[in-house]
């Protein structure tokens, strides 16, 4: 019997991988812990690639998969994924939707409160530093704050609809939707973006695309509330990063809480030199419950596609 090689390039969930090895007509290559270089070489033989967010299925990468029919995305975003270049070679893209749906809501409201009672900096002075010094620490309060949500969708009307229970008055603004998504779960819709800028949060759930990369700059943040919280846990550039790096500077932002940056691994990100900032390695499908439900979708595709 012919196999069919499926290459994992990111680490994926230990169900996925088990679907892969246990089934017999696929050749299963592990290939998640090697540079991206050394990768090139690894899908020459691949019929087909599971990815996430780590690896940019990008022109060098298509031009050394030869044989490849199909491209899994582990999860919900296909923008490192070249789709054009992707159609001319005939590949396929493939991706698992909404499996990662409650993580990214959930990573969103954990930022959310993170940043309201600036968390991180209250465990650290604390736990490293064994100083008991509660004055340091007053934040603010979900209740009654106006919540701008971009984008209203899988993931932003979940948040929403949680922010509700926190007693928050939210407002959206997605021009893809029909108002009533939003007026039926006495969400405030609108059309007008200065409505959202006037919010005292704000959390952006959009795809990133040209429309939407660093659709909130120097200029939007202009318009906002001195004091503004910003969340993203969505996709790195959404809001301009030198923008954001100088407003947070300014403390015309009070705090943001990002999860996701516009080079990643952004270790070398001079936002994570503010004192302002709460940031996560782009964790928002990061759970066991959806990890587990997207590898085995993923791995599901895979064979499907092989
Ligand atoms: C997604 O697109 O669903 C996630 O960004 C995938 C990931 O966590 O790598």
């Amino acid at each position: 019997m012919s196999k069919h090689t499926v290459v994992v390039c990111d680490h994926i969930h230990e169900s996925g991988l088990e679907i892969l090895k246990t089934t017999s007509d696929i050749n299963y290559v592990y290939a998640a812990d090697i540079d991206k270089i050394a990768l090139l070489d690894v899908i020459k033989d691949a019929d087909v690639c599971i990815t996430r967010s780590s690896t940019d299925v990008d022109q060098k990468f298509l031009d050394a998969a030869t044989n490849l029919k199909a491209v899994v995305r582990a999860g919900v975003g296909y923008d490192n994924v070249d789709m054009e270049g992707c159609s001319k070679q005939g590949v396929i893209a493939m991706n698992v939707p909404t499996a990662n749906t409650l993580a990214a809501t959930e990573l969103t409201m954990t930022h959310m409160l993170s940043c309201m009672r600036k968390m991180p900096y209250a465990h650290a002075q604390l736990k490293d530093q064994r100083i008991w010094k509660r004055e340091d620490w007053y934040g603010q309060e979900l209740f009654g704050k106006k919540l701008g949500v971009i984008g209203f969708g899988n993931i932003g009307h979940r948040v929403a609809l949680r922010a509700k229970g926190f007693e928050m008055n939210v407002v959206t603004y997605d021009p893809y939707i029909d108002s009533s998504k939003a007026t039926d779960l006495d969400v405030t819709y609108t059309t007008n973006f200065d409505d959202i800028l006037d919010c005292d949060i704000i959390t952006i759930h959009t795809p990133k695309n040209e429309e939407t990369l660093g659709m909130i700059s120097e200029e939007e943040i202009a318009k906002m509330k001195d004091g503004v919280i910003l969340i993203n846990c969505a996709r790195g550039g959404l809001y301009d990063e030198k923008a954001l790096f100088n407003n947070l500077q300014s403390g015309k932002i009070a705090m943001a809480g990002i999860d996701v940056f516009n080079k990643e691994p952004a270790i070398d990100n001079p936002l994570l030199d503010l004192p302002n900032i709460i940031v996560t390695a782009h964790l928002g499908a990061n759970t066991v419950e959806s990890q587990l439900k997207i590898a085995t979708q993923a791995a599901e595709n895979a064979i499907e596609a092989a």
